[in-house]
């Protein structure tokens, strides 16, 4: 199993650190061999080779069984010329790999309610919910895709493009992962709005019609951010595009307590999937070692599973994590207001609590 490892930017390589520790780790105990190989992705890449996706990266990633990925992007690159920036590492590689579709799983624990900055009330029990995101199209690839300069006026122009084709590959994934969940979709548009939604829309109750079990929603985005802040209790499985996607994600991470839990899997057709943490590069953080690497390492449980079916390593993995945050271990992005019942640790700690937890479990077994 040969895994290229793309650290990035920022916070990209020292979350990434923890996620392959715990990986080689939970491989010891559990009988795996995992292979790695790194490669340079994002601003790194374009100081070294210009290109912040060099030939050689994309051989690695293309060669591999499945991609772990950091993040990119930071200030010193944010003036490039737009072809040159480092997230065009990421988008590039999403189109080259055909990452289609993007889960984002968001879990508030109970033991960690509160961490969440909402109410208590809202968030009692804790949430489940897994945002599927379309990850191939919309705003971020449509053609035209310029600027330009008309009578002396700057214009530019994004084109939100959706076919039904790639609507429905990704309302599928949605509808299927819904099947082993609790059995509901939230599907989310501006249909009162975007000639795209109304489409969007269309094919998902067309879809639907293959799911009867499934009970099935619309939300327009404006309302979904609202709901998600007041009643996230409310989702199961969430399907957008991509745009939408990207925006309700990152709130998501947000209501859990920080975007450093988020983990995320960007899958295909050719099943080589593409495993990332949903947070940047953190570049006020970056270089001081208290990054929380619990959505990396989380990533890295969603590949053991979706890569390559080990789901007890994943679930072990997963198991740690909990039991780890529950003992109120968290990094400082998890600290609201009194720390009384929490011991504040950084990256590397909250990495060797996660194997310390695993390899407990184990002798326990
Ligand atoms: P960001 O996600 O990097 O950070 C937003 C906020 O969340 C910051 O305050 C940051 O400190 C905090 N944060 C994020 N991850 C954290 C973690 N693991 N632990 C603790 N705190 C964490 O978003 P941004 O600041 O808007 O973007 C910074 C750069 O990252 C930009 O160049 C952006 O394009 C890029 N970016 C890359 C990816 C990716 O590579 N997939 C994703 C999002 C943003
Ligand atoms: C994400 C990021 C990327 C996106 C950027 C870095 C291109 O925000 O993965 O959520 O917008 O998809
Ligand atoms: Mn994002």
């Amino acid at each position: 199993m040969k895994i290229a490892i793309l650290p990035g930017d920022g916070i990209g390589p020292e979350v990434m650190a923890e996620a392959v520790k715990v990986l080689r780790r939970a491989g010891d105990i559990f009988g795996y061999t995992l292979e790695f190989e790194e490669a340079a992705v994002g601003g790194a890449a374009i100081d070294l080779y210009g290109d912040p996706l060099p030939e050689r990266t994309l051989q690695v990633a293309l060669e591999a069984d499945a991609v772990l990925f950091g993040a990119v992007g930071g200030p010193k690159w944010d003036n490039q010329p737009p072809e040159r920036r480092p997230e065009q590492g990421i988008l590039r590689l999403r189109k080259r790999l055909g990452l289609y579709v993007n889960m984002r799983p968001a879990t508030l624990y109970p033991e960690l309610i509160e961490s969440s900055p909402l109410k208590k009330a809202a968030v009692d029990g804790g949430f489940d919910m897994l945002i599927v995101r379309e990850l191939s199209s919309g705003l971020y690839y449509g053609e035209p895709k310029e600027r330009r300069t008309i009578g002396g006026v700057r214009q530019a122009i994004d084109t939100l493009f959706y076919s039904e084709k790639e609507i429905e590959r990704c309302v599928r994934s949605a509808f299927d992962a819904a099947m082993s969940r609790r059995r509901k979709v939230t599907s989310v548009d501006k249909a009162n709005v975007l000639m795209a939604s109304r489409l969007w829309r269309e094919v998902v109750e067309e879809v639907a019609r293959d799911y009867p079990e499934v009970q099935v929603e619309h939300q327009y985005v404006d309302a979904c951010a609202m709901l998600l802040v007041r009643e996230p209790k409310r989702f199961d499985v969430l399907v957008t595009e991509n745009t939408f996607g990207d925006i309700l994600s990152d709130l998501a991470g947000a209501i859990t307590g920080s975007l450093g839990m988020l983990p995320s899997a960007s899958l295909g057709a050719g099943g080589r999937g593409l495993y990332e943490p949903i947070h940047g590069s953190a570049p006020d953080i970056a270089g001081k070692g208290i990054a929380n690497p619990v959505g990396a390492i989380l990533s890295g449980a969603m590949m053991l599973e979706y890569a390559f079916g080990l789901r007890h390593p994943a679930q072990a993995i997963r198991r740690a994590v909990r039991r780890v945050l529950g003992s109120g271990y968290v990094t400082p992005d998890l600290v609201r207001g009194h720390t009384g019942t929490q011991t504040v640790v950084n990256t590397r700690q909250m990495g060797d609590l996660v194997v310390e937890q695993i390899l407990k479990e184990d002798e326990r077994l």
